[in-house]
């Protein structure tokens, strides 16, 4: 079976980003070229998604805007004869390509993010992408995650290697190796405190879940800051069901935090191919 709908929880407020956040979504801010949001709607169509659900808020008109039809813009470019610049804006939504859209009327966590678009996805496996978190790997790291799901059909939660200072920042998991990249958890905590976590290993911002989790996230507490939690809906789930912890292969960049925004620019414009060789001349000429 393959993965046909993808959750984008994107109704937070980004005030790690502020003031860049404070009149525009977060999920705009672009890397190079493109906004955050539109890298992680490519990683799900590669993946082979085509129905993205977008759970957004108040002052997110922005992203409907850009997966819409820029009727003037298109209009202009056409009798302009700029066909490439015309390709670019197309290829922003594909054809095959559906977009959905449900509010999320209070910001009430990442766990009742995904329970708002409940009734959209039904009975089925789906993605669940943090559009902040950038990640660059090759296959995409979607696609890799939806080949280990085609192999063992359960849940599948990205995770990386975190430094110890940073556990509470994440989802950390902890369980049984099933081979170098796959592990079966048996825990998994929300942003333990260093001396409480189970592992280093923590969640980078991409699922795939069994529609199981549903039920998990609805009869949870409120979790780590008065939140309902995604994390703690998975924690219940693999009561239930096996959930495997993916180490994908590729990099991830925090685009909620500036460090990581300014990171993903810099390495994405230096791979550009077009930008790239210059860009690498102009830094090479600072006097660091
Ligand atoms: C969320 C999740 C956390 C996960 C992280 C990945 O936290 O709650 O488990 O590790 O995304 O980016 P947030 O960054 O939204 O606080």
């Amino acid at each position: 079976m393959n993965i046909k709908k993808a959750i984008f929880p994107v109704a937070g407020l980004g005030t790690r980003f502020l003031p860049a956040t404070k009149a525009q979504p977060k999920e705009m801010l672009p890397v190079v070229d493109k906004p955050l949001i539109q890298y992680a709607v490519e990683e799900a169509y590669a993946a082979g998604v085509r129905e993205m659900i977008f759970v957004t808020g108040r002052h997110k008109r922005p992203i409907e805007d850009h997966f819409d039809m820029t009727f003037e813009l298109e209009i202009a470019l056409e009798q302009a004869g700029k066909a490439e610049l015309l390709h670019i804006v197309r290829s922003v939504k594909p054809d095959d390509m559906e977009c959905i859209y449900v509010r999320q009327a209070q910001a009430l966590g990442l766990g009742h993010a995904v329970l708002c678009a409940q009734r959209l996805v039904g009975n089925e496996p789906f993605a669940v992408l943090l559009a902040d978190d950038l990640m660059v790997g090759e296959p995409p790291v979607l696609a890799q995650m939806v080949e280990q799901y085609r192999e063992w059909r359960v849940s599948i939660l990205a995770v990386q290697e975190v430094p110890a200072e940073h556990t509470q920042r994440y989802g950390i998991v902890a369980g049984t190796p099933v081979n170098d990249r796959l592990l079966y958890v048996d825990r998994i905590v929300e942003k333990p405190k260093p001396a409480d976590s189970p592992s280093r290993l923590g969640v980078a911002g991409r699922y795939i879940l069994t529609p199981g989790v549903f039920h998990e996230i609805s009869t949870q507490q409120r979790g780590v800051g008065g939140e309902i939690q995604l994390t703690d809906g998975i924690a219940g789930l693999l009561r239930r069901e096996k959930v495997f912890a993916y180490r994908y292969a590729g990099r991830r960049y925090d685009c909620g935090s500036k460090e990581g925004f300014l990171q993903a620019n810099v390495e994405l414009a230096l791979a550009h191919p077009l930008l790239g060789p210059g860009f690498r001349d102009y830094l090479k000429s600072l006097p660091l």
